[in-house]
């Protein structure tokens, strides 16, 4: 079973702790995300870009995937199947008619009118199907799924007018983080998430999580932040465990040996986050 992420971002809220977002690219990633959040008893929420999606084989096959990994490898806490950056209201409807648990609607790129109206369209077919949504607001720049964009950051009034409006369960609001690697230093606009934690009652995103030292992503969740994404660090980890088992037998094909021997580097990155982020235990 997947469920939304209402009940465990809310009481992540509540605690002062953040449930991780860790994307997923094949069967692989899943199975070890699954499994080291299970060891440590942490709700996770898997993300699914489009272009994983691509990837994989579809929205079907991937909810499938998810599904019978959960039944076959006795999974019990919560898991959360997100689209990430939902391009269209198309894009998060097929999600959800294969079975998605959540979605975001990412309309960032629109005007604010574009961006609420898009976003509401998006809520009021979620809602019927008990599925949860996250909304951008500003830009969040960097790099995914190969795509480069500059960020523009959030304006208090703005996310305001945009929770009011179109009821979604959490808010990424652009304060500074990117996708991908950061050029210099990561400069989040911490007065900025507190004042928007302190006026809309509903969860706080963190995009952006790699490249974020310790210290600033304890901050970002004493400011609100409830959910926090991490994908190019997991890649970056598994790249460098494979590459160098690559290049310590060269005689090795069996696919299984090459994609597994990046599987601890994964879990590493995946307990080191639950650690950071506080939810180890809340998912038992
Ligand atoms: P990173 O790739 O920087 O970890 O960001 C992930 C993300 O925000 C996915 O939406």
């Amino acid at each position: 079973m997947v469920e939304n992420f209402i009940k465990i971002l809310n009481k992540a809220k509540k605690e002062k702790y953040a449930i991780p977002q860790f994307n997923i690219n094949n069967l692989e990633w899943t199975r070890y995300i699954l499994e080291e959040c299970q060891q440590n008893k942490s709700p996770v929420i898997l993300g699914v870009s489009e272009g994983a999606k691509k990837y994989i084989g579809g929205y079907d096959v991937v909810s499938q995937m998810v599904k019978s990994l959960i039944k076959d490898l006795k999974i019990t806490i919560p898991v959360v199947l997100h689209l990430d950056h939902g391009s269209s209201f198309d894009s998060c409807k097929n999600a959800i008619d294969s079975g998605f648990s959540s979605v975001m609607i990412d309309a960032s790129s629109h005007s604010l009118k574009e961006n609420i109206y898009i976003t509401k369209k998006v809520v009021k077919y979620s809602k019927r199907k008990k599925v949860s949504v996250e909304g951008e607001v500003g830009y969040i720049g960097g790099t995914e799924d190969g795509v480069s964009n500059i960020s523009l950051n959030a304006k208090v009034e703005d996310c305001i007018e945009f929770v009011n409006k179109t009821n979604v369960d959490a808010l990424a609001p652009a304060l500074g983080s990117v996708h991908g690697l950061y050029k210099g230093e990561p400069n989040l606009d911490y007065e900025t998430m507190n004042k928007i934690n302190n006026l809309i009652k509903i969860p706080l995103v963190l995009h952006g999580g790699t490249g974020i030292d310790d210290e600033k992503i304890k901050k970002a969740i004493g400011n609100g932040i409830s959910k926090i994404n991490i994908n190019t660090e997991l890649q970056i980890e598994w790249s460098k465990a494979v590459r160098s088992f690559l290049n310590k037998d060269l005689e090795v094909y069996d696919p299984r040996k090459i994609i597994s021997s990046g599987e601890k580097a994964i879990k590493e990155v995946v307990r080191n986050k639950i650690i950071l982020f506080g939810s180890i235990g809340k998912g038992a």
